[in-house]
């Protein structure tokens, strides 16, 4: 079994140098229709969960620290892998049914794709892996991918796997290649002598194989992460990976994180560390982290991952939650550049989601239910500046034809104290309505560069209240704006 299953891989990887990176051979429409779901979608769930869920933070009874990402655990205590999993084994107690909560709470909440952890840097696989003990098959007889899986598409929504190319826990990986790549033995020497980088690339693809062809289709590969000196090709054959991907899933969407470099979307390590730029070849779009970029990219696709508090997996001791007016405000922002918007909750080792986000989804859905159709398949604002708050834009039909609907949505942060919201805006337009009383017009005079829509005394939300405006014709931005 082992000898054919090698001689698959070395046969993939012949293919694949000859045939050179899939996505180079894809033309600019095909790769439309392929991004066309994600694109629209805007709004996704970002979930970290594994064995350091369990740790919540606290390492021999005391916080390891009230900030930051404490899926990370293993490496701020510099725990070997025995250590680490001795402590946290018999804490990951998953309840039957987990997963179903979080889906829900991702539905209700207007995610339209939720993308999970199936392996995070401490390595140990979610699945029911045939090439590792180290692994919820072998640990727990449980396949919790599977579970997730089945519950996320019960919801309706996409699925996207988030897989660590850093493993912290395999004995052939060989972490003093990289000094920029975490490793909780960093600085100490290899506890088995030498390694086989090559081995550990191996058992990469081969687990990863598993997950792209055992579980149905699967939409998004979240790939996490390279360092300037330990990327691409060298690092985790990472063109193969791509194409094996690719052929078994053709209308999968991967990110640029199995590369660090400029053309991959990347200018430097660190959260704000990408590039406005990025080659298909490297991934379909870029991940700014825990940031949201001052302008759209136009022709670039990209997705912000954020935190609720501080940390990406559950601590017990980080109480920073964001409020539902920065994450309402958020997505929008976002939308209103052109991007998506992950947003991560952290449950706890149980797989249960803690209070504070289970409010603040629901609080997010809340607004969805009255606005969102001002968030999905929308495009970027045309404006570079509004005083008031952001725009989005949404054009059905044939685009620049003068036919079917082409909608300004304008999402007031500030609402105007005496009831005239001016827009700089020289086009010309037709009706005015507000998402929360779309049966009631509202009065629009436009006058020279400029329209004032005469909105009521009360904002509706005050969060962020959505007045649309139909245009006839291009939108003409005046003064301030153009773009
Ligand atoms: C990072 C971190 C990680 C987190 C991820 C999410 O690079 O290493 O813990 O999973 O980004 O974007």
């Amino acid at each position: 079994m082992k000898s054919r299953l090698s001689l698959l891989f070395s046969a993939t990887a012949i293919l694949a140098v000859l045939a050179g990176p899939l996505a180079a051979q894809e033309t600019a429409a095909q790769r439309d229709a392929r991004m066309a779901w994600w694109r629209e979608a805007r709004f996704g769930m970002f979930v970290h969960w594994g064995l350091y869920s369990g740790l919540a933070g606290t390492w021999d009874g005391k916080p390891v620290s009230k900030t930051g990402g404490m899926e990370w655990i293993q490496n701020l205590v510099k725990a070997d892998t025995d250590t680490y999993a001795q402590r946290a084994i018999p804490l990951f107690k998953p309840a039957p049914g987990f997963a179903r909560e979080w889906a829900r709470l991702a539905r209700e909440a207007g995610c339209r794709y939720l993308v999970f952890t199936t392996k995070h840097h401490d390595g140990f696989a979610l699945h029911d892996s045939k090439v590792s003990d180290f692994d919820a098959g072998s640990v727990l007889q449980r396949d919790l991918v599977r579970e997730i899986v089945e519950a996320t598409r019960a919801e309706g929504l996409k699925v996207g796997f988030y897989h660590s190319i850093i493993d912290w826990h395999h004995d052939q990986y060989e972490y003093a290649r990289s000094t920029q790549a975490p490793h909780p033995l960093r600085g100490t020497p290899y506890p088995n002598g030498t390694r086989n980088h090559e081995r550990y690339i191996d058992y990469l693809h081969a687990q990863v194989r598993e997950l792209i062809f055992n579980y149905g289709p699967v939409d998004v590969l979240w790939w996490d992460y390279s360092a300037q000196d330990f990327q691409g090709q060298e690092a985790w054959r990472a063109f193969d990976l791509m194409n094996m991907v690719r052929a078994r899933q053709p209308g999968i969407t991967m990110n640029n994180r199995l590369f660090r470099s400029l053309e991959a979307g990347w200018k430097a390590m660190g959260t704000d560390g990408y590039a406005t730029q990025l080659d298909p070849k490297y991934g379909d779009f870029i991940t700014p982290e825990q940031h949201i970029p001052p302008t759209g990219m136009p022709g670039v696709d990209w997705e912000t991952c954020m935190t609720l508090n501080t940390t990406w997996g559950y601590s017990e001791h980080d109480h920073a939650w964001k409020s539902d007016e920065v994450l309402i405000r958020n997505l929008i922002d976002i939308a209103s550049k052109g991007g998506n918007y992950l947003l991560n909750i952290g449950l706890r080792a149980d797989g249960s989601v803690p209070k504070e986000t289970v409010n603040s989804f629901r609080a997010i859905g809340a607004w969805m239910r009255v606005n969102g159709e001002s968030i999905y398949g929308t495009s970027a604002s045309p404006f570079s500046k509004l005083d008031w708050g952001r725009a989005t834009r949404l054009r059905d039909g044939s685009a620049g034809q003068g036919r079917g609907r082409d909608l300004l949505y304008l999402h007031v942060f500030d609402w105007p104290k005496d009831g005239r919201l001016q827009v700089p805006l020289a086009s010309r337009v037709g009706r005015s309505w507000l998402l929360a009383d779309p049966a009631r017009r509202l009065k629009v005079a436009a006058a020279k560069d400029q329209v004032v829509i005469t909105v009521p005394a009360q904002a509706p939300d005050p969060i962020a209240s959505v007045v649309v405006l139909e245009l006839k014709g291009e939108p003409k931005t005046a003064a301030v704006n153009d773009r």
